[in-house]
């Protein structure tokens, strides 16, 4: 049996509580007939709130951009899991603007992993080559490390509550997205890391693609075998184009 599609938005520093009324108020509307895949929408955490008021009648989960490792202390602008807890079912980790404007290193990320794992929130790990990587054929080595630093010393178990987002970063807010065949070889190797480490789940582990991903290309993207779902940042700040990519990924597992 095929997994469920996961479609998530991941709306960045984009849109206030107002901003995210309008959003459900107009996305509200939009959700019949009834979306098969599930959906995600990734708020800034001043918006969260107003988004949970609308988890009842849209049955649309609610994520995190980030998290800090600690419960609580001293940590300036920081947010503690337990805040989270009871909010959100996902939190985005290791995204690559976390990585390289805030200089996050995998260990502060596989911290941050964790954390989450033990307050019970579904961590999406963020992996992903620069332009210059890529161009070195250095993209599946930088993958491999991420995903060996970053998921570091959890267990079968855990591995479970897992999705893997695969973001490559010069298709990120480009324009330009990976070709589906090249996604498709990422995610195939990353399918085979986990193979390797976690052999009971990795077949259940979703495996996001994230980059420019829209409605134009949802459908090739998505219809690759290991593409799970996608981490939609620009395209799902808008109502239409974010439901318009779930309802094709609806039809590709039927
Ligand atoms: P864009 O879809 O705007 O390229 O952003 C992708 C992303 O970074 C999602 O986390």
């Amino acid at each position: 049996m095929s997994k469920r599609f996961l479609i998530a938005g991941n709306w960045k520093m984009n849109k206030n509580a107002q901003e995210t009324r309008a959003f459900f108020n107009q996305l509200k509307n939009l959700l019949t007939p009834t979306i098969q895949s599930e959906l995600l929408i990734c708020p800034p955490f001043t918006s969260l709130e107003t988004a949970a008021h609308y988890n009842q009648t849209t049955q649309i989960a609610l994520g995190a951009q980030n998290v800090h490792p600690e419960l609580k202390g001293a940590f300036t602008g920081e947010i503690s899991p337990a805040f989270l807890k009871g909010l959100v079912s996902y939190v985005i980790i290791g995204h690559s603007e976390r990585r390289t404007l805030f200089g996050e290193t995998s260990a502060f990320i596989n911290q941050k992993l964790h954390a989450l794992l033990s307050a019970e929130l579904k961590p999406i790990l963020c992996v992903g080559e620069s332009l210059q990587e890529r161009k070195q054929n250095k993209a599946f080595s930088v993958i491999e490390t991420e995903l060996e630093e970053g998921l570091k010393g959890i267990s079968a178990d855990q591995a479970s509550s897992l999705t893997i987002a695969y973001e490559p970063i010069w298709a990120i807010g480009t324009g330009e997205t990976a070709t589906p065949e090249i996604a498709e070889a990422i995610h195939a190797f990353i399918r085979k890391w986990l193979t390797n480490r976690f052999p009971q789940q990795a077949n259940s582990i979703r495996l996001l693609y994230g980059g420019s991903l829209k409605s134009s290309n949802a459908q090739h993207l998505l219809s690759q075998p290991n593409i799970d779902g996608g981490l939609i940042g620009g395209a799902s700040l808008e109502p239409n184009s974010f439901i318009e990519i779930a309802r094709i990924a609806d039809q590709i597992r039927k």
